[in-house]
């Protein structure tokens, strides 16, 4: 059973003594374990059931000085470290000294500096980099409570560092950084490109990179029940108007058959939207219904990250055939 508490110096004990430890960030719990422990982060990867050529992010205190782990910080990405960390925001760098088990193998070496003061604290009183994928079953959506980790790792001892519902809501912004003219990103956030170019006004690539992001894989981030996007809120009622009252609804406007129980209403801002998205997919596999309908918001920068995630986790219609 796992043991949640919001004891720091059993999660630093517990991580020194080579054991995953399920810590809280500003994004997503993540499962943590230090980098300079290969068992331990075998077994972060074995309790994931994450393939092992999937790369872990290394997560490090404020101000800590990452020469010992990368080989070249560009100037913007001085920059975007100087706005945005702690924060949201991870940035992989070359690297040929972080161990291959952590980069999946390759060159380079994703790196965060997360903002919750739990996190900080504990990395600080450790005083080593710790890895931390989000803590939750490979390809599953990503916990933003204790409880949230606690119910996927049921049968599991895992200390569960308790530092309240996460504030950010889905996964960090992710930046290549390894080329010194131009960046790229890897995976969306909250931080998105308008954010970045407001700060440098280096180029940003969007053609696909050739790293290895399993973030970019089609599925992710995917609820037990099927989920289904919708571009407009009339579709969306449309289909509840033949699919009856058995659906969870996410969209701005709730559909006449459907419950209050049933239904979140959509924010206008992306940030609250986040907040809630992961949290809602969870509430709709607990309820009743057989299925989820979402209503995909634009596709504006700002949107971006909440998209990504929505596109990821369920299907399009027509897709699925109309049931
Ligand atoms: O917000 C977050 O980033 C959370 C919290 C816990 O910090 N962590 C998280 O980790 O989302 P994970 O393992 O679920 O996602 C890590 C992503 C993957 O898409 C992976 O491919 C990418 O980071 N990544 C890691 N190292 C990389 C590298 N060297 N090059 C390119 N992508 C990398
Ligand atoms: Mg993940």
């Amino acid at each position: 059973m796992p043991l949640v508490t919001t004891n720091l110096d059993l999660g630093v004990e517990e991580l020194q003594a080579g054991k995953p430890v399920a810590i809280p960030t500003e994004t997503v719990y993540g499962l943590a374990a230090m980098i300079d422990n290969e068992e331990a982060i075998k077994a972060v990867f074995a309790m994931k059931n994450r393939p092992l050529n999937h790369p872990l992010i290394v997560h490090v205190a404020h101000k800590w000085d990452l020469t010992p782990w990368v080989e070249d910080i560009p100037d913007y990405a001085k920059r975007l470290i100087a706005v945005f960390w702690p924060g949201p925001l991870t940035l992989v760098f070359r690297s040929n000294t972080m161990n291959p088990l952590i980069t999946g193998g390759q060159s380079s070496v994703a790196i965060r500096c997360p903002a919750h003061p739990m996190a900080q604290a504990l990395l600080n009183q450790l005083g080593t980099p710790l890895v931390a994928p989000s803590a939750n079953p490979f390809g599953k959506i990503s916990p933003t409570t204790a409880q949230h980790v606690k119910n996927s790792f049921a049968d599991k001892e895992l200390t569960i560092l308790d530092g309240g519902r996460c504030t950010i809501g889905i996964e960090s912004t992710i930046v290549d950084a390894t080329n010194p003219e131009n960046y790229r990103i890897l995976r969306h956030g909250l931080i998105d490109e308008k954010a970045i170019a407001a700060v440098v006004s280096t180029p940003c690539i969007n053609e696909k990179s050739t790293l290895r992001t399993p973030g970019a894989l089609d599925s992710h981030y995917q609820p037990q029940k099927p989920l289904y996007y919708f571009e407009t809120v009339d579709e969306l009622a449309q289909f509840c108007q033949k699919q009856g009252e058995n659906v969870f609804v996410i969209s701005c406007k709730k559909p006449k058959e459907i419950d209050e129980e049933m239904f979140h209403a959509l924010s206008h801002q992306p940030e609250e939207v986040a907040y809630d998205l992961y949290f809602q997919l969870r509430k709709a596999d607990e309820s009743k219904a057989a299925c989820i309908a979402i209503e995909l918001p634009e596709a504006t920068s700002e949107w971006e990250g909440v998209r990504e995630r929505i596109l990821k986790a369920g299907s399009k219609l027509e897709d699925v055939k109309f049931m």
